[in-house]
């Protein structure tokens, strides 16, 4: 989420000069979204996870996460782009994110999303569901999925 950075700013600084009233770097606007969490905050919320993902490798979540950030965003109130922002998508049923276009066969799976889902998904999407369209070629690693989804949950917000 590194890279949001200099957007958030940017954002901020838009919003501000759209406000009547000047306001000040402290007080954020509300719609603005979260501030990207520190890597301390993202290692405490790391070991509640259940496992194995309290035992991830963030680092390298974030490093195969780079392969999703094309078309993700996690945290809450950011875009959507290619692909529907995922805040809160643990326990939200599949292609539910109003205002986002879904494939019908993704729709058709009544799924609601967790960590078991999450895995095959990311394995390979195709197959997992044939016709949608997320066109993404998967991430054959173990090791890698459970890293990425342990990002992931920390990420959009995943209470155990
Ligand atoms: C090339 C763009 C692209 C990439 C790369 C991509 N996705 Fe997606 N993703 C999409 C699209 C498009 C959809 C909607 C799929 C559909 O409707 O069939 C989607 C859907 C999803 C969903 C379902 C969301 C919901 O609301 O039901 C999840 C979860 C997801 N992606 C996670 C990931 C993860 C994790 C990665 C990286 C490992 C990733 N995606 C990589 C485009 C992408």
């Amino acid at each position: 989420m590194r890279h949001l950075g200099p957007t958030l700013v940017a954002a901020a600084v838009a919003l501000s000069a759209c406000s009547k009233a000047p306001t000040t770097a402290s007080t954020p606007e509300p719609s603005a979204p979260a501030a990207p969490m520190s890597a301390a905050d993202r290692q405490a919320a790391l070991v509640k996870l259940p496992a194995p993902y309290n035992t991830a490798d963030l680092a390298n979540g974030e490093a195969k996460f780079a392969l999703c950030s094309a078309c993700h965003t996690l945290a809450a109130g950011a875009p959507t782009m290619t692909g529907p922002n995922l805040h809160g998508v643990f326990g939200r049923k599949a292609a539910s994110l109003a205002g986002f276009t879904y494939s019908e066969p993704l729709k058709a799976t009544g799924w609601t999303w967790d960590a078991a889902r999450m895995d095959s998904w990311i394995t390979d999407p195709k197959v997992a569901v044939p016709g949608t369209k997320m066109t993404f070629a998967g991430l054959k690693d173990p090791k890698d999925r459970t890293d990425v989804i342990a990002y992931v949950m920390i990420g959009t917000g995943f209470q155990p």
